[in-house]
């Protein structure tokens, strides 16, 4: 019987038959072993760590990075691979986004193989369109392949068989709980599909850290909007419900770190392939906002995410209510922060609004230098 409120129904449907789910079949045994430490003394206390708790214990997290590469994907991307002593960067999940599924999946395989993690990083391809729109892409901004600015060579890798969602669902319910973040970078499509699928491996996240959303700065693909929301706003909003620990990196965070000449000239001067390809992709994404708004400055967005677990002491932020808007004519995608509490609704996230752009800077120059 068809769910009349579940817009994802037929979606089920479809993950069944497309996936050929395995039941029981673990995909991740090493995490159940390597987070079981952290993780059993965090579900012990009943607590779930934040970030800046991680940090503390030193725990290294286990991360999956769910992301629409994108040329500031793939800068987030790199981020976190150079910060390996404090993220184990487990899998990339891709989705639809800035460009089609078709692409965002080969530009993950491509960053991979400029950090050299072709054989020990999995890339797994996601949903190819939202929950229930039509999907939207921001290939004028990217560029047609998605990661205008650098050449881009032929994948030295295939993705990983299994479609995204029933990796993440299985990686998730085989996981310890509260052991794995989700970090995620584009349309939450994925992640509302697996939760909607598998309400049970909420549990094995410890938290969810997202670029998304506008609130004191108004949007940047409608008036009200942020793309990554209004992409997919049904599955922003499941996600939201969730329960699950949200920490948000929206547009009021990404333009207080814009990208400049200036900071991309340590970067350049590292010298390494990847200290080059963040440059060239940075210096791309200047000239396209100076072609456009005739500033030399560009929004730093995906990167603040990877950046906030690698050193969230650089961020701050409030626990806020957000709700976001899926029927607006003209608000389609907003996310409503409930900043001074005015609903009585439960913050549902902690909506970042500060952080130190030349620590944020000198954090990520630091980690591409240790990259090839
Ligand atoms: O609004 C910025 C977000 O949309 C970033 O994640 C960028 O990659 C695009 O996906
Ligand atoms: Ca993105």
């Amino acid at each position: 019987m068809m769910n009349a409120f579940d817009p994802t129904q037929d979606r089920r449907a479809f993950l069944r038959t497309a996936m050929g789910l395995a039941a029981g079949a673990s995909a991740w045994p090493m995490l159940a072993a390597a987070a079981g430490g952290a993780a059993a003394a965090d579900a012990a206390s009943g607590t779930s760590s934040s970030s800046a708790t991680a940090l503390q214990s030193g725990a290294r997290r286990s991360v999956i990075i769910d992301c629409d590469p994108g040329q500031d994907d793939a800068i987030a991307i790199l981020f976190a691979l150079g910060a390996s002593e404090r993220l184990d960067v487990r899998a990339i999940t891709t989705v639809a986004g800035n460009v089609p599924l078709n692409l965002t999946e080969r530009n993950a395989r491509i960053v991979r193989d400029w950090a050299e993690r072709t054989q020990s990083l999995p890339v797994y391809a996601g949903c190819p369109r939202p929950l229930t729109r039509e999907l939207i892409t921001a290939a004028n901004v990217h560029g047609k392949t998605g990661l205008e600015g650098v050449p881009l060579h032929e994948p030295l890798a295939p993705l990983a068989p299994q479609h995204a969602v029933a990796f993440l669902i299985d990686a998730l319910r085989a996981a310890p709980p509260h052991s794995v973040t989700l970090c995620a970078l584009g349309p939450l499509t994925n992640l509302a599909t697996a939760f909607t699928e598998a309400p049970e491996i909420r549990n094995g996240i410890r938290e969810i850290v997202l670029m998304g959303g506008a609130f004191f700065e108004r949007g940047n693909i409608t008036p009200a909007a942020e793309f990554n929301i209004y992409v997919d706003p049904q599955a922003a909003q499941v996600v939201f419900a969730s329960g699950v620990p949200i920490v948000v990196l929206p547009r009021d965070v990404a333009v207080k770190a814009p990208i400049t000449p200036a900071r991309i000239a340590p970067i350049r001067a590292l010298g390494n392939r990847c200290g080059t390809m963040a440059a060239d992709i940075m210096a791309a994404e200047v000239a396209y906002q100076k072609g456009r708004r005739g500033v030399e400055e560009a929004p730093m967005y995906d990167p603040c995410a990877t950046g906030y677990l690698i050193e969230p002491s650089l961020f701050k932020g409030r626990e806020v209510n957000v709700m976001i808007e899926t029927v607006g004519e003209w608000t389609l995608g907003e996310t409503v922060v409930d900043w001074s509490g005015h609903s009585g609704r439960k913050p549902n996230a902690t909506w970042i609004t500060e952080v130190d752009a030349d620590g944020f800077y000198a954090a990520l120059r630091a980690r591409l230098a240790t990259l090839p």
